[in-house]
């Protein structure tokens, strides 16, 4: 039995995505598991590094998972040849010099999302890797998420007959911070234009891979933003003012004529399924997707409401929706798709969610960012 290493630079992994999602539940988890089996003779195991600025930090935060290679010099691990793939979970705004940085030591990139906050610079992040021959991903974490799963097997299966339209409802009360007992939950950069904050930036490009691949590609978008929180305290217990979207209202026009209307906001409270719901309506039957969990209900289960505010409603809308079961026990969807792109660099298996793919999602955010300034409609060009 071969055990193959695969060193792995992890940059900026002590933020919140870096640590829970990449590090702990997926990185470790895999280590814990014992690596990859790909068969009776071969395993893959992952070796990584932490790097970032912060060396106290680094060492906390290696300690606490286990490990004991961490380092403030990212440079000396990329000339380093038995890492061969570099990670970066750092803010959005350090991506392009990491990147950059990391295909110059030749590489195998892989990468958070927004990969840029413009998609000039999001494309010849993805050039310079296709150029250079390197493997490249980004993180399209939604796409492995069990509700979409559900979705998409139903979807093949048939279930929906034509799809017509899909209303997509996203967000949560995030707290402004004002309160001490009731601490802001997201870092203060979200709000924050020159740190990359903004809702339109970080979730179209989530909108962009979830449209493309489930419902069909964009063709083109209407989008309206706001910012309806004005100031929330930051990090540090002081006021800041919130210069960048926190909500969005979007409308996209799929190439196969389907309508999908997406709303981000984290100035909501939720009463849904679950923080982001997707409501499918199809000629033969409907579903709403959350994240874990798909409801549907067919043709021939729907009821018949008639209009009449003069009572409560005889229907238990609720009552007639049934649960696609558990099939599996789904795993991590980060985990998932990193053991997909560590598959991809050490086997050449193919691995289509690339930083070209990823500069899409940007693309999006771009031009509903756009959309709202010129107040109009904009097509989305081809990448
Ligand atoms: N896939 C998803 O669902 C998802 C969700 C949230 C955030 N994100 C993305 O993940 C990235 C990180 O977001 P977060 O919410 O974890 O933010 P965060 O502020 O918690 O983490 C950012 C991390 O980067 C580190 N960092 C910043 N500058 C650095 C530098 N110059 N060198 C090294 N490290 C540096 C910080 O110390 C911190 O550890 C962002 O690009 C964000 O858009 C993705």
């Amino acid at each position: 039995m071969e055990i193959r290493n695969i060193g792995i630079i992890m940059n900026g992994v002590t933020g919140r995505m870096g640590t829970n999602q990449h590090l702990i539940r997926s990185i470790m988890a895999i280590i814990k598991q014992g690596g990859i089996k790909i068969s009776d003779d071969l395993t893959l195991m992952p070796d990584p590094i932490l790097t970032g600025r912060n060396i106290h930090k680094l060492a906390d935060l290696a300690k606490r998972v286990g490990l004991d290679k961490y380092t403030t010099d990212l440079q000396a691990t990329l000339n380093d040849p038995h890492y061969e793939i570099f990670f970066d979970a750092s803010g959005t705004l350090f991506r392009k010099q990491f990147v950059e940085m990391a295909v110059k030591a030749g590489k195998a990139v892989y990468c958070e999302k927004p990969t840029a906050v413009e998609t000039k610079e999001a494309l010849a992040l993805a050039e310079l890797c296709e150029n250079a021959g390197l493997k490249n991903g980004v993180v399209q974490d939604k796409l492995w998420l069990p509700g979409l799963r559900k979705f998409q097997m139903i979807k093949d299966q048939g279930f929906f007959g034509d799809i017509l339209s899909v209303r997509g409802e996203f967000g949560y009360w995030v707290f402004t911070g004002e309160h001490y007992d009731q601490p802001a939950q997201r870092p203060s950069w979200n709000y924050r234009k020159a740190d990359g904050g903004g809702i339109i930036v970080d979730m179209l490009c989530h909108w962009r891979y979830v449209i493309d691949n489930c419902f069909g590609n964009v063709k083109a978008l209407s989008c309206m933003g706001a910012t309806h929180i004005p100031t929330r305290i930051d990090e540090q217990g002081k006021s800041y003012n919130c210069d960048t979207d926190d909500s969005a209202y979007a409308t996209f026009e799929l190439e196969n004529g389907v309508i999908a209307h997406f709303n981000s906001s984290w100035n909501v409270r939720v009463r849904r399924d679950d923080l982001l719901t997707m409501q499918v309506d199809g000629t033969k039957g409907s579903a709403v997707v959350g994240l874990r969990k798909c409801w549907v209900q067919s043709a021939a289960a729907t009821p018949k409401p008639v209009w009449n505010p003069d009572i409560d409603s005889p229907i238990d809308f609720y009552a007639g929706w049934q649960e696609v079961p558990d099939m599996q026990n789904y795993d991590n969807a980060f985990k998932i798709q990193w053991e997909l792109f560590l598959r991809h660099v050490a086997l050449d298996e193919p691995f289509r969610w690339t930083l070209r793919e990823g500069a899409k999602g940007v693309q999006l955010a771009e031009l509903g960012l756009q959309s709202w300034a010129e107040r109009r409609w904009l097509d989305v060009p081809e990448l």
